[in-house]
């Protein structure tokens, strides 16, 4: 961490979560950050002007159409000020503007102008957090680069219980200065990462596919980077983006191609995280043509795909190289997970179980279960995949002091 103070801008929305955010300054303050305050109209039926300003020691910014006290536009330069914009609560409305780049208030007019860091608390009813308007504009979101802190399930302010509720200010607070405060523990390492699923063609326009988002392995390699190392992304169709220039991105669409540019890559890292979820089998011939419809029966013959983890377990260029793969189970989780860190030749397990709520493919959040060779199981807590990814990576260097 730069021993500079963090310049913090704090957007605050209309929810009830809202009052969260003056323990929220408080934390980020007591770190040592210097925290300038925007709150919407509707912020300000939850908690006052004055607390916030009195907790952050500025001036709280609302009105970008208020007569300017400087030379200069508020939002503007408040937008350069920032080394991060966090908004927290944010509504379901604030993030479909954010989505559409609807600029009609000092926050969305601050989002749009600012080039820092973006983390998003969302909070609000669970119906509005399922709801596929709010799904798309978080995903969105999530592709142009902007941090969904994830939130949690628990008791809702309108009654019931669910996903919706604004993550704890410790967790946020953590997360942020996480975010800055790496002392690349991995510089000078170089790093593979694969991602996303892989599709397998069946005609020009079909194929055999499967549910990965490709979350997990992109915030694996964000994590390696921030780390410090030199991170290789091999990602299978996704429509994740990275954010960290450090990362080198090759995209494939099938298990074979995904094979041949890991080979090459593999003999030159570090750390190799197999995190993809490469089709097991492939159609043995793709037809050249789309296949036409008739009355009779179809059916595909499918050979195996190279398991790509098993490979370069089994080929590593050095002793020091640290190899680690996933495991998605739904019985036996356990055993399993051994046979297959055993099999492929692993350092390190991760243990996926599909029986967890929460946990696996298409979800934000994830629980994992660390299984190494030495012996060692360690079970996770329900968490982000960002969180994870972190948990994951500080494994991998520790066990890699040790090797
Ligand atoms: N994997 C791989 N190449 C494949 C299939 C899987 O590299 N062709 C890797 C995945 O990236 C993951 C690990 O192997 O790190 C385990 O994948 P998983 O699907 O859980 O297990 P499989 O080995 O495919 O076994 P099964 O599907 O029978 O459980």
């Amino acid at each position: 961490m730069s021993k500079q103070t963090l310049h913090v801008v704090l957007g605050i929305t209309g929810g009830i979560a809202a009052y969260k955010s003056l323990s929220l300054i408080r934390l980020l303050s007591q770190r040592g950050a210097e925290v300038k305050v925007v709150a919407t109209p509707n912020a300000l039926q939850f908690v006052t002007e004055l607390s916030l300003q009195t907790l952050s020691q500025n001036k709280v910014y609302t009105d970008p159409f208020k007569k300017l006290e400087h030379f200069d536009i508020e939002h503007i330069s408040l937008a350069e000020w920032a080394d991060v914009l966090i908004v927290a609560p944010a509504t379901a409305n604030i993030l479909a503007k954010f989505a559409n780049g609807i600029a009609d208030d000092a926050l969305s007019t601050l989002f749009l102008a600012t080039t820092a860091p973006i983390f998003l608390a969302p909070a609000m009813n669970k119906n509005m957090l399922s709801h596929p308007a709010t799904q798309n504009n978080l995903q969105t979101l999530r592709t142009r680069g902007c941090h969904i802190l994830e939130s949690n399930y628990g008791h809702l302010a309108c009654g019931t219980d669910g996903a919706g509720r604004m993550q704890e200010p410790e967790q946020i607070t953590e997360t942020v200065f996480h975010y800055f405060d790496s002392d690349k523990k991995l510089a000078g390492k170089k790093a593979l990462v694969t991602a996303g699923p892989t599709y397998e063609p069946i005609d020009p326009v079909r194929f055999i596919g499967n549910h990965s988002s490709g979350l997990m392995g992109f915030s694996i390699a964000e994590e390696l980077s921030r780390q410090g190392a030199e991170v290789f992304l091999v990602a299978g169709p996704t429509s994740l983006t990275v954010q960290n220039i450090g990362i080198n991105r090759t995209n494939v669409q099938t298990g074979q191609q995904m094979f041949e540019v890991c080979k090459k890559l593999a003999a030159q890292v570090d750390i190799v995280v197999m995190a993809a979820a490469v089709a097991d089998y492939t159609p043995e011939v793709v037809a050249p043509e789309k296949i036409k419809k008739s009355d009779a029966k179809i059916q595909l013959s499918l050979k195996k795909n190279m398991d790509i983890l098993t490979y370069l377990g089994h080929n590593r260029p050095n002793e020091e190289q640290c190899v680690v793969g996933f495991a998605l189970e739904t019985e036996n989780e356990l055993e399993n997970a051994k046979q297959k860190l055993k099999n492929k030749n692993a350092d390190i397990i991760v243990l996926n179980s599909l029986k967890n709520h929460g946990a696996g493919f298409q979800c934000k959040t994830n629980l994992v279960t660390l299984i190494d060779k030495r012996g060692n199981i360690t079970e996770g807590e329900l968490k982000s995949k960002q969180e994870v990814a972190r948990d994951i990576v500080s494994y991998i260097i520790d066990y890699q002091i040790k090797k």
